[in-house]
């Protein structure tokens, strides 16, 4: 499956969640997830985030592997989302910047 990484925090474009065939995007407050169980690797969503923020399982980041966790985790407590909506306001301040991690809200 595909994976929603560090970058995505407090960045949150949503631009990834349209072209999914299947669904399986989930929402936080201010991250994405994708369910690895429902992803089939179609690949549609990796060239839509404009931050690049999502990898293949296989090809996430040194450094971010716990990210493939979580997305499973989280995915089982959040909602789907399937329409892309406004980013956060300070969305641009926050693109790239390291350590987000410890920003992410449940
Ligand atoms: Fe959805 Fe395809 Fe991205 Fe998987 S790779 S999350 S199926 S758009
Ligand atoms: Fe996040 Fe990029 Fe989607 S910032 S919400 S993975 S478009």
């Amino acid at each position: 499956p595909f994976v929603v990484t560090e970058n995505c925090i407090k960045c949150k474009y949503t631009d990834c969640v349209e072209v999914c065939p299947v669904d399986c995007f989930h929402e936080g407050p201010n991250f994405l997830v994708i369910d690895p169980d429902e992803c089939i690797d179609c690949t549609l969503c990796e060239p839509e985030c404009p931050i690049n923020a999502i990898y293949p399982e296989d090809d996430v980041p040194a450094g971010q592997e716990h990210f493939v966790a979580l997305n499973a985790e989280l995915s089982r407590d959040w909602p789907v989302i399937t329409t892309r909506k406004e980013p956060p306001a300070d969305a641009k301040d926050w693109e790239g910047k390291p350590d987000k991690l410890p920003l992410l809200e449940r």
